[in-house]
């Protein structure tokens, strides 16, 4: 897997997500929003050829498999679907690219597959930060999925809005996405 250049001027790796890391992404998950996956969904994820779940590392001398994650994401190739299930920075981390540089390595991934034909996430209504970091990748909202959340105490409503890249073969979305990964090193 090639680190953007972006993540690599930092000291920064990125790799795929391996068993070891779990309880590190679970204390991240649980400050980020307050839900964690099950033992259950971790190990699906890390199993099934239709996810990927990638790491940010501090770069060693080992190539950054030994080091603990300061950021992960997730994608899953859902049909013709290709959906961001997971997108959590470390908030010593904030504000560096990270999430963006996630981000365009999962939508590339996806993209490589032909029948990837929309993108699609959720997102609490009051995140944000989130939703404009994803706005940046052309996503826009397109709905609302009821009691999508299971934890709502301290995070706003359970319902989720939906963001949708509805065509990712209309040529002013690609070149645009195209551009971006020359621009970040990423492609
Ligand atoms: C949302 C989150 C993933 C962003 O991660 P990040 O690595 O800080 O994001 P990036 O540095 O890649 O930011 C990319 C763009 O997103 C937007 N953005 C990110 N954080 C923002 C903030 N706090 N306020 C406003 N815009 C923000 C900006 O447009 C930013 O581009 P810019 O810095 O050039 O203005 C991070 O804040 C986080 O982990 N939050 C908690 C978990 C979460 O909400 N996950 C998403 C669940 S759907």
């Amino acid at each position: 897997m090639t680190t953007p250049t972006l993540l690599s001027r930092r000291g920064l790796t990125l790799r795929d997500v391996v068993v070891e890391d779990r309880s590190a992404l679970r204390a991240m998950d649980m400050q980020a929003h307050g839900n964690v996956w099950s033992h259950a969904t971790f190990a699906r994820v890390l199993a099934a050829e239709e996810f990927r779940h990638i790491a940010v590392v501090p770069s060693t001398n080992r190539g950054g498999v030994d080091a603990a994650p300061i950021a992960h994401a997730a994608s899953w190739r859902d049909g013709h679907i290709g959906r961001i299930v997971n997108v959590a920075v470390h908030e010593d981390h904030h504000r560096c690219g990270i999430a963006g540089a996630m981000l365009e390595h999962l939508i590339a991934s996806m993209l490589a597959h032909e029948e990837t034909s929309e993108l699609r996430l959720e997102v609490r209504p009051r995140n944000k930060p989130a939703q404009l970091l994803y706005a940046g990748f052309g996503f826009v909202p397109t709905g609302v999925e009821r009691d999508f959340y299971e934890r709502s105490i301290g995070w706003g409503s359970r319902d989720a809005m939906v963001m949708t890249v509805s065509d990712v073969n209309e040529p002013v979305w690609r070149s645009g996405f195209n551009t971006r990964l020359r621009f970040t090193g990423a492609a």
